[in-house]
This record gives structure tokens, sequence and C-alpha cells, in this order.
């Protein structure tokens, strides 16, 4: 996909109606991700509902009617959203199971969106589970999807994988047309004095941007078939020139949008790296993209250790 700038409006309550991505577009996004339509949002309702000593007649057709529901809601936002704004608009489904759920996937190219962003958020917690099961069941959903779908497909991934290179390499050779790194849990947090589970931090912070140059940096570095966009605390004008130097194509971009008006914040980021473009003699990004990936993985480890000797060994 051509983006007319490299910042993209990353899913969330913010891209949840056609008239605010009306106004992202109007702001100058290059492109929008919708909200997820999420796999539990509509199976637990949809088990709830269809539970039989509950509904004993009708389970079923109430089942049925309720997935076509929640679709039919989700398809009706991207076509609303694709009438009113002329940039890529990405549809987002958030599925856990490789199941009858890829079925979706198809309805929603019919919709028109311009690609399918696909995430897989889940914490892996089961004793009994294997290692590289959670990594497969990326691969197993990538594989179903793009079986039904002919728009470019992209990849959402979590943190929490053992080998985000190794598998990002599987998920290209499997078709993927992009990666994002990375998507965002729920932050736990725990109030002291009432002695209660309470919710953390929202929206990101600044200090989560290493995270996201380290893993865009050696991934680009090493799997260079695939494009990479970086999510993950771009809060000021020169993380977005980082995360491109770093190797990503584009920003998925979030929290920052929830603290300030859309308009002057793609002014300022779009400016800004349009000015550092000329200060530094940059005529596209194509010429700086991955300029400071991480060329030389198998020294990685090394480099890392060496970094963390230096850093910690001066730390009184
Ligand atoms: C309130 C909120 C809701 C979000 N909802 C979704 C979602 O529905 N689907 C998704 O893929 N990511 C979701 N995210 C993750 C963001 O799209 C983004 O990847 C993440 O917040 C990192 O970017 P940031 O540091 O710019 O916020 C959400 C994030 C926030 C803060």
């Amino acid at each position: 996909m051509e983006l007319k700038n490299p910042i993209i409006i990353s899913s969330s309550g913010l891209t949840e109606s056609a008239e605010r991505n009306q106004r992202f577009y109007e702001a100058g996004a290059g492109a929008i991700v919708l909200k997820s339509l999420f796999e539990e949002q509509i199976m637990l309702e949809a088990d709830w509902l269809g539970d039989p000593t509950m509904y004993p007649e009708g389970s079923d057709y109430l089942v049925e009617y309720l997935r076509e529901h929640k679709l039919s809601e989700y398809l009706a936002l991207i076509e609303e959203t694709k009438k009113v704004c002329h940039i890529p608009v990405i549809a987002s489904i958030n599925c856990y199971h490789d199941a009858e759920w890829e079925e979706f996937a198809g309805k929603i190219e019919e919709a028109g969106a311009d690609a399918i962003e696909i995430n897989i958020l889940a914490l892996q917690t089961n004793l009994q589970t294997q290692y590289g099961v959670f990594e497969q069941r990326h691969i197993d959903i990538l594989r179903h999807i793009k079986e039904k779908v002919s728009i470019p497909v992209i990849m959402k991934l979590g943190d929490n994988l053992t080998n985000p290179v190794a598998l990002i390499d599987q998920l290209a050779a499997g078709g993927a047309a992009g990666v994002v790194l990375f998507n965002r849990f729920y932050q736990p947090d725990i109030d002291i004095e009432r002695i209660k589970h309470i919710t953390g931090n929202v929206l990101s912070t600044e200090m989560e941007l290493a995270r996201t140059l380290r893993w865009v940096g050696i991934a680009s570095g090493t799997v260079n078939n695939i494009d990479y966009a970086a999510s993950g605390g771009i809060h000021s004008l020169g993380a977005l020139v980082k995360v491109l130097l770093a190797g990503a194509s584009a920003a998925e971009m979030c929290s920052v949008f929830y603290k300030q008006d859309a308009k002057s914040l793609i002014n300022e980021y779009t400016g800004f790296l349009q000015q550092w473009m000329e200060r530094q003699g940059m005529q596209s990004i194509a010429q700086f993209k991955g300029m400071l990936n991480v060329k030389d993985v198998k020294d990685i480890n090394m480099f890392e250790r060496t970094q963390f000797m230096k850093y910690f060994s001066g730390k009184q």
C-alpha cells in the first residue's frame, strides 16, 4: 500500500466510528486501522445467548443472529469509513482460535477494506501448552485467512513471543504483507491501600519506545521481505524518525491521539519529518529507512551483554 505519509492511526476506540475516522482523514493521516472486531465479543455473547436452558427453542438461531449482527455492524463501519476517507482503511480482527472465525475475513474484504490486520493478543499461561504452539497458531490463522482474501494481510504481534524474528520469517513466507510491532496488553496494577487489583496505565508512555526500536531494528535487519509498522511509545517528533531509521515503513500511533488534537499533531509530525529530511539531505523515506537497523544479528547477544555490563557496572 502507498501511504501519503507514514502516520497510521492505530486501532482503538478512536477509530470506531466513521465520523471520527473522517476527522483523522481530514487531519492528514496516512491510513487508519479500524477498532478491532474481537472474537470474544462475538463468541462470549453468542455462547451466553446460545445456552439452551435460557432459550430452549431458539438458541442456535440466536447465536447465528448475534454473530451476523455484530459482523454487519462492523461491515457497516468499513463501508461508511470508506465513503468518507480517501486513504487506506485497514480492518482489524482480534482472534484467538484458528476457527470458523476466519470466514468473516472474506466479508470484510467484500465490504471494501484495503487490508486486514490480525492481532492474536493472548497471554500463554496454560501449564500443558507446548512451546511453539502459540507461534504456530499465528501461522495457521494467517494461512487460513490468506485462503479467504486477496487483500494484504498484516499481522500485529504481542511482545510475548519466544523469538519474534523466527516467527516473522515464517509469516513472511506465509504471505503476510506486513507486521506491526507491537500490540499493547492491558496493564495490571495493585492498589495497596484498598488491597485490590486496579487498571494500570491505559495509555503508553515514551518509555515503551526502546522495546519498539529494538525489535523493529533486529527484525527488519534480518527479515527484509516484509514491511514493518512500529507501534508503542511514539510520543515525540523525533520518535517517528527513529522508528523509520530502525526499519519501519510506518508508525501505528494511538496514545498521543487520545491526548492531543489530531490535526495539529499530524501537522507537527509530518512537518518535523520534512524538516529533518531536508536537514539531512534525504529525498525520500526509502533513502534512510532501516539505515540503523541491526545488520549483524549474530553479534546482537554479545552487543546486548556488553552494553548491559557497561551500563550497570557504572551504577552504584
Ligand atoms: C485505549 C486503547 C484501545 C486499544 N484498542 C485496540 C484494539 O482494539 N485493537 C488493537 O489492535 N490495538 C488496540 N490498542 C493498541 C494500539 O492500537 C497501539 O498498538 C498501542 O497502544 C501502542 O501504540 P501507542 O504507544 O501509540 O499507544 C489499543 C490501545 C489503547 C490505548
